[in-house]
């Protein structure tokens, strides 16, 4: 990766690395069934202890290339995260939650857009997946208006669900 120019400004937000001392936000935020019901892999309630394990190990994934995680912050405060993981043969997988005060404010599109550029930009990523729960459309729309396109729906479990759902998925190509 070149090294890339830290933290990321846009418009109105922060996207910084994570740190370990990110854990009790993000435990506070997914503390919220109506964020963490649509992520697929996240305990509900949250586990602290695992939260912040989870995070302790955000530093050592960023140096091995293998996630890019950003906490997201606006006037100076974490409101969620962002990230590409699952990196592997050029490839990544965007993800993102966001508390609800910060919904509807175009906030969550405009840190993935530069996510985005960062992917297939410094990070020199050539494909980005993605997928929603068939019940989030404003998942899917910020996707679609990102340039991603669908790829198929599955069934999936849902860890926070305790369930299976269907789960639409995308692709993003890097554009030469
Ligand atoms: C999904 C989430 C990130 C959206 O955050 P946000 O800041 O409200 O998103 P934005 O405002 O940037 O964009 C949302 C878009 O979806 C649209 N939208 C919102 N609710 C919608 C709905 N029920 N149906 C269709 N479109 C909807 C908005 O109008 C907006 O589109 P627009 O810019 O064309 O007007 C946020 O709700 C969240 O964090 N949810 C919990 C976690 C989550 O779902 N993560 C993603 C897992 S795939």
């Amino acid at each position: 990766m070149t090294v890339p120019r830290l933290p990321i400004r846009t418009e109105r937000l922060v996207l910084r690395p994570t740190t370990a001392a990110d854990a009790a936000r993000a435990f506070e935020i997914q503390s919220d069934w109506e964020v963490t019901r649509m992520l697929r892999m996240a305990a509900f309630p949250p586990d602290a202890e695992a939260t912040r394990g989870w995070f302790a190990d955000h530093q050592r994934e960023w140096s091995a290339g293998e996630a890019y995680r950003f906490a997201v912050e606006h006037d100076g405060r974490m409101i969620g995260l962002a990230d590409l993981d699952e990196i592997a043969d050029g490839k990544g997988d965007l993800g993102y939650w966001y508390e609800k005060a910060a919904w509807g404010h175009g906030l969550a599109f405009e840190a993935a857009q530069a996510v985005v550029r960062f992917a297939f930009g410094e990070a020199s990523l050539s494909t980005l997946k993605s997928g929603h729960a068939a019940d989030n459309a404003a998942s899917g729309r910020i996707l679609t208006k990102l340039g991603f396109t669908p790829v198929d729906t599955v069934e999936v479990f849902s860890k926070s669900r305790g369930g299976m759902i269907r789960q639409h998925r995308y692709a993003l190509t890097a554009s030469r």
